[in-house]
């Protein structure tokens, strides 16, 4: 577990991956998922977790009620609820987050021309909002944070007042969201520095916490969040991977890593173990279904890879002629585990235990047992590898509807490329299903679909290889949609054989549209059938 420490030198990382990263398109979690990503946040170090909307569902507020319980230790981050400025919306915040040690209730309301002017109120009476809602939401919880929404696209003068009231009526942070993304670094440092030092109660010493939110429209919601950091911001709304709305929040790992390379800058720390950003960014990659572009700074498949040989034979001689930072300080290790197939289970679980998966019991079991399998296959099995295998058997749940037992294709140049498939379902009854298609992955997707039956869309498809070399395993991201509805849903897999990390991210995939779209029972009765042969 993290130690966290404060001074004003200190950076609060508020970190709200569960909150405006779900609302990615596609991004949709379960509560057993939420809480997971919500223990490995809490062992990166952040300080608040936003765990949710709980006004949004019953489901949403059950989910922030267990991070609040089982991850807001005494000694774990405070865990922040999100409320609109309604009293129905505080109320049932403060439900979500009471028994965290910690709690937050940060409440917000559009504050610029077009967000007054769609909740149909003039200045005088989003004043009065504000002032009602913190007065609330303080009345419950000792810790109230304000956001003034579209801040970006407010009157200074305005949001001075709203700062305020909000200050008046005990918020003990304000947070100064660029909702939309529009504003650029220089415009928003002054505004920042301007606000801090002109909103009556909450300028330098009053213990208020200046915080923001950027969006990425324009790609500069880093450049916007750390321009506010020189000027007196200390709080920072970021999510791993910079998911979020749109094009997506400020990414927790471009502001840390930025705040730890340039120390002498900025002068500032964080309570960030940052050792631990590749696994949280590998979590969240996976359990979203959301691929992260290989150029992503910090976390992305190339962001420590030198190709041209000027740059190799540079990084080679010294490592600091090409690298600002160390792929170590980000956790990831280059070490190779050379294990064969006379290797135990203990040497494995030492390994995964130093990169931080403490797997046991009939999990490591599982986890072994492919090793095995892929040791025989490669000469060296990787910590990458290793994380794939991890990351592939906690995609695949015990809780699932359906799960694969076996699959097998044939295709080629002749002929018409066919699969079958054979999963298990809920009830333990083995379905086989065999169909054709335009190719090995289309053909294999349409036996799932015959054997599951939940009509959806296929949205996105990404593999990437885990590692060089044509041994390498194959992973596999999809996101689909249900047939007539918005919401999406992600998958993930992992195996040496790329067909069967896609249809392992598949049922993942659809296995989670299942469960929260609530039907039971969609397994037709029979054991073999042949489908798309006229297709
Ligand atoms: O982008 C935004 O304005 C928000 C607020 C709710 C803080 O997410
Ligand atoms: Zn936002």
């Amino acid at each position: 577990m993290a130690t966290r420490t404060y001074d004003p030198n200190t950076v609060i990382i508020f970190d709200t991956t569960l909150r405006d990263g779900e609302q990615s398109p596609g991004a949709t979690l379960s509560s057993a998922e939420k809480l997971e990503i919500a223990r490995q946040l809490s062992a990166l170090g952040v300080d608040v977790i936003e765990a949710g909307f709980p006004a949004a569902s019953p489901d949403d507020l059950r989910a922030v009620q267990r991070i609040a319980r089982e991850v807001g230790t005494p000694d774990g981050p405070s865990v922040a609820g999100l409320a609109r400025a309604l009293e129905s919306d505080i109320r049932t915040a403060w439900e979500g987050v009471k028994d965290a040690a910690k709690p937050r209730i940060h409440t917000f309301l559009g504050t610029s021309p077009s967000h007054l002017g769609m909740l149909r109120i003039d200045k005088a009476e989003g004043l009065q909002r504000i002032r009602d809602a913190v007065t609330l939401a303080k009345g419950l919880c000792d810790d109230v944070e304000f956001s003034p929404m579209d801040a970006g696209r407010t009157d200074t003068e305005y949001l001075i007042q709203a700062c305020a009231v909000a200050v008046e009526c005990g918020a003990t942070t304000l947070n100064i969201p660029d909702t939309v993304g529009y504003v650029m670094p220089s415009e928003w440092a002054d505004t920042l520095e301007m606000l801090i030092n002109e909103t009556p109660g909450a300028g330098p010493g009053s213990g208020v916490i200046w915080s923001v939110h950027c969006h990425n429209d324009l790609g500069l919601a880093t450049a916007n969040t750390l321009a506010g950091l020189k000027r007196g911001v200390r709080q920072v709304e970021v999510t791993i991977n910079g998911i979020g709305e749109r094009a997506g929040n400020t990414s927790l790992e471009e502001v840390v890593m930025a705040i730890h390379t340039r120390k002498s800058f900025y002068d500032l720390r964080t309570n960030i173990d940052s050792t631990q950003i590749m696994k949280t960014s590998r979590m969240v990659r996976n359990y979203m279904g959301m691929p992260v572009q290989p150029n992503k700074a910090i976390v992305g498949a190339n962001a420590f890879a030198h190709e041209s040989g000027i740059h190799q034979d540079g990084v080679l001689k010294n490592a600091e002629t090409f690298e600002i930072m160390t792929p170590e300080t980000v956790g990831l290790t280059q070490s190779k585990l050379v294990l064969g197939k006379h290797s135990g289970r203990h040497a494995l679980r030492v390994r995964l235990s130093e990169l931080g998966y403490d797997v046991d019991g009939d999990e490591l079991m599982d986890v072994f047992r492919r090793f095995k399998t892929l040791a025989d296959m490669k000469k060296t099995v990787t910590d990458a590898d290793l994380e794939a295998l991890v990351a592939d058997e906690a995609a695949q749940k015990p809780e699932d509807y359906f799960r694969l037992v076996d699959i097998q294709v044939v295709c080629g140049t002749m002929g018409m490329p066919t699969a079958t498939v054979k999963m298990v379902n809920q009830h333990g009854e083995e379905i086989i299903v065999a169909a054709v298609g335009t190719g090995p992955v289309d053909a294999s997707y349409r036996a799932v679909d015959e054997i599951i039956q939940a009509p959806s869309t296929l949205m996105e498809f990404n593999v990437h290889s885990v590692t060089e070399g044509i041994d390498a395993l194959g992973e596999v991201t999809v996101r689909i949609a249900p047939e007539g509805g918005s919401r999406t849903f992600g998958g993930y897999g992992a195996d040496s054989d790329i067909v069967v990390s896609s249809v392992k991210a598949y049922v993942a995939a659809l296995n989670r549209m299942i469960a929260s779209m609530g039907f039971d029972d969609v397994a037709p009765e029979g054991d073999v059938a042949m489908v798309g042969l006229s297709a």
